[in-house]
C-alpha cells in the first residue's frame, strides 16, 4: 500500500467544495497530502478546510478561492498557490459550472450560457494548467487529473430525462450539448498533455465519473440505473479509489488514459 501514500505531496483541487470535490479533498488529506481547496466561494473553501483539518487532525487542508471564469483571478490565485506551497505534486481539475439557462432546449440555448460553461470547464482548465503546469515541469514530476464525464465519452440517452426532477437544481434536468462538448474537450486536453509534458515526468490522466446519486428523483434514478450493468447510480465514494490511484505513485506508468468509473454504463 506504500505506493498509494501521499505523505509530503501537495494537491490542488479545483471545484474543491462541490459534491465530489469535497470528498476528493478529504480523501487526499487522509492519504497524507497537503490539499489546496480551490473553489469560487472563499467562505466555503475555508469552512471545508477547517472541517477536514478538525476531522483528520493533521492540518493539511487550506482554502484558496478562485474564479476559473476569469483569467485575472486564475493568475492571481496561481501566484498565491505557488508562493504559499513549496511545490505542487498533484493537480485535480474537477470544477465544472452550470449556467442560468443550462437546461434550455438546444434550439433556445443562449450563447452567453455556452460561453460561460466553456469558459469555466475548458478555458478555466487550460488557465490552471498554464499557470501551474510549468512549476511541475521545472521539478520534473507530477500527476494531473482532469475530470470528464461519461457524456464526454458517449451521447446521453435522452429518454432517461423524461419525468426527471432535481429539487436543488430547480426542476427537470438534462445533459446539454455544451456539457458534453466541454467534457469531450477535457479528454483531448489530457491526451495532448500526456505527450507534451510526459517527457518532463508529468503524467496526465482523465477521471470519468458516471452519474452520481445526489438528490435526483426516484424516476430519474431508476431510469439511469436500468442502463448500468451494476444496476445503480454511483455514490461519490465510488470515485475515490481511482482518484487516489491516479494521484499517487501507484499509477507511475499510467499516462494519457481515461479511467471510467461508471458501473459499466459505457461498456455496451
Ligand atoms: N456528479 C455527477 O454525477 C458527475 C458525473 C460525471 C462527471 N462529473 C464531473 O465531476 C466534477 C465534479 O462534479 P460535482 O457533481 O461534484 O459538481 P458540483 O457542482 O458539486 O461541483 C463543482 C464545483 O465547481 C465549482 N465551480 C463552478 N464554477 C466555478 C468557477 N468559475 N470557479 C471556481 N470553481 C467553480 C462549484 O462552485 C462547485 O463547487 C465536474 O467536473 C463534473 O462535470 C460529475
Amino acid at each position: 500500500m506504500g505506493k498509494f501514500n501521499l505523505d509530503g505531496k501537495v494537491a490542488v483541487v479545483t471545484g474543491g467544495t462541490g459534491i465530489l470535490g469535497s470528498l476528493y479533498c478529504r480523501s487526499l488529506a487522509e492519504a497524507g497530502a497537503r490539499v489546496v481547496i480551490a473553489d469560487i466561494d472563499p467562505v466555503r473553501c475555508d469552512q471545508l478546510a477547517a472541517e477536514i483539518n478538525s476531522t483528520t487532525g493533521n492540518g493539511l487542508a487550506l482554502g484558496a478561492a478562485v474564479d476559473l471564469g476569469s483569467e485575472a483571478s486564475v493568475k492571481a490565485w496561481a501566484a498565491g498557490v505557488l508562493r504559499d506551497n513549496e511545490k505542487i505534486d498533484i493537480i485535480i481539475n474537477n470544477a465544472a459550472t452550470k449556467s442560468p439557462s443550462f437546461f434550455a432546449p438546444l434550439g433556445e440555448f443562449p450563447l452567453d450560457d455556452w460561453n460561460h460553461v466553456m469558459g469555466v470547464n475548458v478555458t478555466g482548465m487550460f488557465l490552471v494548467l498554464r499557470e501551474l503546469g510549468p512549476a511541475m515541469v521545472a521539478r520534473g514530476t507530477g500527476s494531473i487529473i482532469n475530470v470528464s464525464s461519461i457524456y464526454g465519452v458517449v451521447g446521453p440517452d435522452q429518454r432517461i430525462y423524461e419525468g426527471s426532477w432535481y429539487e436543488e437544481l430547480g426542476g427537470a434536468i438534462n445533459t446539454p450539448l455544451v456539457y458534453s462538448v466541454s467534457k469531450g474537450a477535457v479528454i483531448a486536453m489530457t491526451r495532448y498533455l500526456a505527450t507534451y509534458w510526459g517527457p518532463h515526468g508529468i503524467r496526465t490522466n482523465t477521471l470519468t465519473p458516471g452519474g452520481v446519486s445526489s438528490g435526483q428523483n426516484s424516476e430519474f434514478s431508476e431510469k439511469y440505473s436500468a442502463r448500468v450493468p451494476l444496476g445503480r447510480m454511483a455514490q461519490a465514494e465510488d470515485m475515490v479509489g481511482a482518484l487516489l490511484f491516479l494521484a499517487s505513485d501507484a499509477s507511475s506508468y499510467v499516462n494519457g488514459q481515461n479511467i471510467i468509473v461508471d458501473g459499466g454504463l459505457t461498456a455496451w
